[in-house]
């Protein structure tokens, strides 16, 4: 099992670290590979995604990732920018299929900031299309003012774009996902004013023939956004294009009280994938042993489960995760003071699931 270990910026080290602890626990023939990436690697190597770690990535069969990025590179040029690095991933692998499950932990009811009976039970999964959409659609820029009125630029633009090949291969892997849940799907676009999710919607219409076991229904982003808070569990699967699925992940996974706890998975047509946190570097806590590692514990648990076929062990991570929670343990994002829960860092977590694995394959 070869892995790529990018742990980045800020907290990135932090909590890939108790996720390497968790993967070793479960006795897998791991071969890491660790690379520099983000920040750290402009740092060293003076650009967010080096060559060498790329190579790296290549003879990997998944990527372990942590995050990037800090306020100190906002000055840089777009190109050499942290985020550079997990967008430049993305592409170069063909990681279009986002996987973002945002689960309520029964433990965690009380963190969220909606009423329990809204949010208990919560369990739903957003499908991003992760390589197209105006993330990555040409051309993009500034322009300066014709007239040369103004020495700078006057305008910029950026293209909203997607294939029909890119709208229909998203839409067979949501479908699927689907079919294995609850055989509902909904698809989130903007057809009432875009002409690229008008095309969307129809693609998505047109491949829904190919499921008739799945019930597909349609709705406007600003619509989710609100049905998101009003009342997140109609939801099942959603799938959606990349812009409106960032935004969309980030508001699902708050629901669950943090977006400490939510893992993701970013695939390509084979079974390489990239798995990481669902939140970002948290510059302002880095360093300081406090982050909360579950996101990427999870992660590691994904990967298991897609990369590497391994359902059992990707079941042993999430039961013990389960396990820690019910003893209590709170990193101080999900901690909220009151009976039986106890604040821990991020070391003592992750030593936490390491231990709760032991036991479990003891008994096994
Ligand atoms: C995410 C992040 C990234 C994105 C950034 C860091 C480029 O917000 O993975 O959701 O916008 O896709
Ligand atoms: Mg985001």
């Amino acid at each position: 099992m070869k892995i790529a270990v990018l742990a980045g910026d800020g907290i990135g080290p932090e909590i890939v670290a108790q996720a390497v602890a968790v993967l070793e626990a479960l006795k897998l023939p791991l071969q890491l590979e660790y690379a520099l990436v983000g920040g750290a690697a402009y740092e060293a190597l003076g650009h967010p995604l080096p060559e060498a770690t790329l190579e790296i990535c290549q003879r990997a069969d998944a990527i372990l990732f942590g995050a990037v990025g800090d306020w100190k590179y906002d000055s840089l040029e777009r190109k050499l920018r942290p985020e550079q690095a997990i967008l430049g991933l993305r592409k170069h692998f063909g990681l279009f299929a986002n996987f973002r499950p945002a689960i309520l932990y029964p433990e965690l009811a009380n963190a969220s900031s909606l009423k329990p009976e809204i949010v208990s039970g919560l369990d739903i999964l957003i499908i991003r299309e992760l390589t197209g959409d105006i993330y990555f659609g040409q051309p993009r820029g500034r322009r300066a003012a014709s007239d040369g009125e103004f020495d700078g630029a006057t305008e910029a633009f950026d293209t909203m774009r997607y294939s029909e090949p890119e709208i229909r291969r998203i839409a067979h892997v949501a479908f699927k996902a689907a079919r294995k849940r609850s055989k509902r799907l909904t698809s989130v676009d903007k057809a009432n004013v875009l002409e690229t999710f008008q095309f969307w919607k129809e693609i998505m219409i047109e491949v829904s023939k190919e499921y008739p076991d799945v019930a597909l229904d349609h709705m406007y982003v600003d619509n989710a956004a609100m049905q998101l808070v009003k009342a997140p569990k109609n939801f099942d699967v959603i799938v959606t294009g990349n812009m409106f699925g960032d935004i969309l992940s980030d508001e699902a996974a708050m629901l669950t009280g943090s977006i400490g706890m939510l893992p993701s998975a970013s695939l390509n047509t084979k079974s390489f994938g990239l798995y990481e946190p669902s939140h970002g570097s948290a510059p302002d806590i880095a360093g300081q042993g406090i982050a909360n590692p579950l996101a990427t514990i999870l992660s590691a648990a994904m990967m298991l489960r897609y990369t590497f076929n391994n359902s059992l062990g990707a079941t042993t991570i999430e039961v013990a995760v389960k396990q820690v929670l019910a003893q209590g343990l709170r990193t101080a994002d999900i901690f909220q003071a009151g009976a039986g829960t106890t604040k821990v860092g991020t070391v003592e977590m992750g030593q936490a699931v390491v231990e709760a694995i032991n036991g479990i394959m003891k008994k096994t």
